[in-house]
């Protein structure tokens, strides 16, 4: 099995939750309000090691009360910390209204922001055996850039373009797999993914939540996932990329990688909160 490396942004997210979404100038009621951790990095390496994954994360919090609670969080998931750097910024926040079964989410980088390439450096001097390098788009673009450009040679690279930000698409090159929503594809190649898809088979992982996903070998591969009661997506993308890291580490061919990906993200939405529905390996039956 191979050892799983997240590079990315850790958060502490705050949620209310509402009958609706509030108008822009509109002040409403919230029924419940409640904080826990998030961020799309440390989301991943959460799902990952749920499932099993030997996972090390990557990134930055504040010396504060949220960056202990991020870092307690991780090491309570089984997730190894040495690599995370204690800044003297305050740590990310995601500020989450749930309401009429969807979420939005303003998210404040912080530390976030005070990922060093020299970080990713040490990371990479020590890596002895080819690994799965997992990278997201909530850290600085020249991190990201670094990352991709100067990973082992023998590492496999998952690239969730998640939230849509501009990169120099010739970075897609070095990637293994990519795996943006339908809003990140559209972003990146317009509104039909037909031809992007094409252009990078099996490598472009489309996620479409209750659809499943869809990926190109050939011809366009639908892979469906199971219909279940949902009661909070937030984090379903996120257990869906740490899933896939791991069943790839296994050495699960990209089919089955994506049926494991599926299942483990369609647990993650009957829980509330990002990380609390992400299933242990013994649920994925
Ligand atoms: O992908 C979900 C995550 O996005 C949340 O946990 C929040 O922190 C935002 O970064």
């Amino acid at each position: 099995m191979k050892n799983i490396y997240v590079i990315g942004s850790m958060s502490v997210d705050l949620v209310v939750q509402a009958q609706k979404m509030p108008k822009k100038g509109e002040t409403i009621l919230g029924e419940q309000f409640f904080t826990t951790c998030g961020g799309k990095g440390a989301n991943q390496a959460v799902a990952a090691a749920r499932l099993g994954g030997q996972v090390k994360m990557v990134g930055a919090v504040g010396n504060d009360a949220y960056g202990e609670m991020i870092i307690n969080n991780l090491q309570a998931n089984h997730v190894d910390t040495s690599k995370i750097n204690i800044t003297d910024s305050a740590s990310g926040t995601a500020h989450i209204t749930l309401a009429e079964n969807d979420n939005s989410i303003i998210v404040v980088p912080s530390a976030n922001q005070l990922i060093t390439t020299e970080q990713v450096d040490a990371l990479f001097k020590e890596i002895t055996e080819p690994g799965i390098i997992l990278i997201q788009n909530e850290i600085p673009v020249h991190v990201i850039q670094h990352t991709i450009q100067n990973a082992p040679s023998d590492a496999i690279i998952i690239y969730n373009p998640a939230p849509f930000i501009e990169i120099d698409q010739t970075l897609l090159d070095r990637v293994d797999y990519f795996t943006p929503n339908e809003t990140e594809s559209s972003s990146m190649f317009g509104a039909d993914y037909s031809d992007a898809i094409q252009q990078y088979p099996e490598k472009m992982i489309v996620t479409l939540g209750s659809q499943g996903a869809v990926y190109y070998d050939n011809e366009l591969i639908e892979v469906p996932t199971k219909q279940v009661e949902v009661i909070d997506t937030t984090g379903a993308g996120d257990t869906f990329n740490g899933a896939l890291a791991v069943a790839l580490s296994e050495g699960k061919n990209l089919s089955e990688a994506i049926q494991f990906a599926n299942q483990a993200a369609s647990l993650s939405v009957q829980g509330i909160g990002a990380q609390g529905g992400m299933p242990m390996r013994e649920e994925m039956i």
